[in-house]
């Protein structure tokens, strides 16, 4: 199939005219594909404009989402393109995320919950899971929409000539909860800075700026999300996570 956006080893977007089709590998979960197609279903609920989800099929095997087309590139791509403009970019993100955080829907899974399950399936040392389910009871639950996985892969932008950013929003919902806005901050300066520190260090000020919010507070969420984040088990990562997780141990 030509048009392919985007391929990974068990999944690729195709673009097809106004839509996207994005196809899975034959072995992959049908309860994730379903999961997925169901929470980004409860995402547009929220009212939130998102590309929506337009039908779920199986084709030669393999489980097909159709979404609406979201015109414009990648903030990654357009990073690139324009680095000067990379201030602008960040405000961009950032107001994103505060505008989706308004919005709420109960019937998504609740943040907490799924760190909870997350820390737990960690084998990690019986104390550290303690002081991280510790903290994790400690920390306020509020109930707004959190994406889970927002980061410039997922957030896709149109722009006038000069890179300026008219239009913006954001795919893979997949990871999509109800929660605390501050666990979804931390999760994506967590994401930010194992790519590019400076990038990660403007999100943060500037969300903290526009909500007034203490970073040591975003910070407090620091090793819970770095937990849930192993459970990925990306070799590489393995070593920064797990120094944020031991910060627990002093605090
Ligand atoms: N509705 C859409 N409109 C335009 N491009 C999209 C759309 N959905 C996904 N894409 C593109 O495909 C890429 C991969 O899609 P995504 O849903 O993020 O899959 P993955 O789970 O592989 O990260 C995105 O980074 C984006 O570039
Ligand atoms: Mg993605």
């Amino acid at each position: 199939m030509n048009n392919c956006i985007s391929k990974k080893d068990t999944k690729a977007v195709y673009k097809d005219g106004n839509t996207v089709r994005k196809v899975f590998a034959p072995d992959y979960s049908k309860t994730d594909v379903l999961y997925e197609a169901l929470n980004t279903a409860r995402v547009e609920d929220t009212g939130l404009d998102i590309p929506k989800i337009l039908s779920i099929s199986v084709e030669d095997g393999q489980w097909v989402i159709t979404s609406e087309y979201a015109k414009g590139v990648t903030l990654t791509q357009l990073i690139k393109e324009h680095p000067e403009n990379i201030d602008s970019y960040v405000h961009a993100m950032v107001d994103y995320q505060i505008a989706f955080n308004k919005r709420s829907n109960p019937l998504l899974l609740k943040l907490k919950d799924k760190l909870v399950r997350q820390i737990n399936a960690l084998e990690l040392d019986s104390n550290i899971k303690y002081e991280l389910s510790t903290r994790l009871e400690s920390l306020p639950k509020h109930n707004k929409l959190c994406h889970g996985d927002y980061c410039p892969d997922n957030i896709l932008v149109e722009t006038d000539d000069a890179g300026k950013i008219t239009a913006i929003t954001a795919v893979d919902w997949v990871h999509a909860t109800q929660g605390n806005a501050s666990a979804d901050v931390a999760n994506t300066y967590l994401m930010l800075k194992l790519v590019d520190e400076s990038f990660a260090e403007k999100y943060l000020v500037d969300f903290c700026k526009k909500t007034h919010t203490d970073r040591r507070y975003v910070h407090s969420w620091l090793p819970i999300v770095a937990a849930a984040r192993m459970t990925k088990h990306i070799p590489e990562e393995k070593e920064l996570l797990e120094s944020m997780i031991d910060v627990c141990d002093y605090q």
